[in-house]
Order: structure tokens, then C-alpha cells, then sequence
């Protein structure tokens, strides 16, 4: 299933992230695609030593460690440290799925791809174009967010990013190792903690609650791995 996180990060916060990332120095993305995706990536990104990426990078962490629904949503094990690409005009990227194992540069740690992850980091009025479309199994889902929100879906999905035809789409990439592998076992979860969350609020007292929230951990004793 393919989620939106809204404001992971503020206004004032992606303000302060685009001035950085507007002074790096950027190269031609193809250096960081796999063998598959190589012809089919048309961008640019930061490469993972520039001082700004680091900085942003360990900022959006910290943002994903504080935020209540990614963390429900993602029930995350591992974090690839967030990357940044940038599309001009023409810049696009072909259909493909994303690696299943990243390895983190620089240390001996990897990353299942459970899920990947778009920060978007302009509105959609400054740019034509450039929208994510993510084939899943109910169709093609077009997304273009509102700076500072973000979308999470399955690694295993079909995705592309349009032409943009005018202005830049800049945006953090990354992907997320779950303490849940299967996608239909975290959708379970979420709906279950949606629900324990509501009757929370209406019915704190109710026994039955605590019996759910039971369900719930039992079932995430279960099907974890950490
Ligand atoms: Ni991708």
C-alpha cells in the first residue's frame, strides 16, 4: 500500500534544507544506479560526502525518529540515510524497481528495501511535470506533494518520474528496512493501531481496549523480526 506522511517537515524547515542544498554541488545520478536503472535515469543528486546531504540527511532522520505515523506506518528496523536528487527540465526517470538490498556507503551495514520513500522538498506550483506514478495492483497512483510531505510505498512497485517541463524538482530519497517484511502484514498492523488509537480517545476505560492492544503487540510478536 502506498502511504502519505504530511508535514515531516516544516515550511521553515525545507526553507532552510533548499538554501543548503541550493549551494551544493551536484553530479549526473547515473553514478548511483544499478546496472538495470543506469540508462534509465535522467537526474542529478548530491553525492553522499557533500556536507549539505549529511546535514539534511541526519535532520530527516531525526524528523522520521519523532513522527508518530512513520513510525506506525513504517515500523521501521533500518533507515538508508536519506539522499537528495534534483530534476531540471527534460530530467526524468523510466519505469524500474528499486534495489531489494543497499548497501550504506562507507560502512558494512545494508538495507532490505521494504519500502521506498519520496521527501518531496518544492510545491507542485513551481514545477510542471515530474510526477511520481506508482503501479500497484489497484493501478497507477500519480503523486506530486506539498513541500515537506512524503510518500512511502512498497520497494517492490513499478515506479517512474515524469518529464519535468519546467522549473526543478528537488526532493530526499531513501528506503526503509521494516521490522515488518510483508507489506499486507504491516497494512494489518496500521489498521489495527489506527483503530486501538480511536477507541483510545472514546472509550479510554473500556477493557476490550486493552484486549486489542494485545492483539496488536502479539501479533507484531509474531511476525517481527528485529
Ligand atoms: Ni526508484
Amino acid at each position: 500500500m502506498m502511504h502519505i506522511i504530511p508535514s515531516l517537515l516544516s515550511k521553515e524547515q525545507v526553507r532552510q534544507a533548499r538554501h543548503a542544498l541550493d549551494k551544493a554541488a551536484w553530479t549526473d545520478g547515473r553514478v548511483s544506479a544499478g546496472h538495470q536503472a543506469l540508462s534509465a535515469k535522467h537526474n542529478q543528486q548530491l553525492d553522499q560526502d557533500d556536507p549539505a546531504s549529511q546535514q539534511i540527511s541526519d535532520f530527516i532522520l531525526q524528523q522520521l525518529g519523532g513522527n508518530p505515523r512513520f513510525m506506525a506506518t513504517a515500523l521501521p528496523l533500518k533507515v538508508f540515510p536519506p539522499r537528495f536528487n534534483r530534476y531540471q527540465v527534460g530530467g526524468h526517470y523510466h519505469n524500474h524497481i528499486d534495489s531489494a538490498v543497499l548497501s550504506v556507503p562507507g560502512t558494512p551495514h545494508r538495507v532490505r528495501g521494504d519500502m521506498s520513500a519520496t521527501l518531496f522538498l518544492c510545491e507542485p506550483e513551481e514545477y510542471d511535470g515530474g510526477e511520481l506514478i506508482i503501479e500497484d495492483s489497484y493501478g497507477n497512483h500519480n503523486v506530486k506533494l506539498a513541500a515537506g510531505d512524503m510518500v512511502l510505498y512498497p520497494g517492490s512497485s513499478l515506479h517512474r518520474v515524469t518529464p519535468v517541463t519546467r522549473g526543478v524538482r528537488l526532493a530526499s530519497f531513501f528506503w526503509i528496512q521494516s521490522m515488518i517484511r510483508q507489506d499486507s502484514q504491516r497494512s494489518i498492523l496500521l489498521n489495527l493501531d489506527d483503530a486501538i488509537q480511536a477507541l483510545t480517545a472514546k472509550v479510554p476505560e473500556d477493557p476490550a481496549l486493552a484486549q486489542l492492544t494485545g492483539v496488536y503487540h502479539n501479533l507484531l510478536r509474531q511476525w517481527s523480526s528485529t
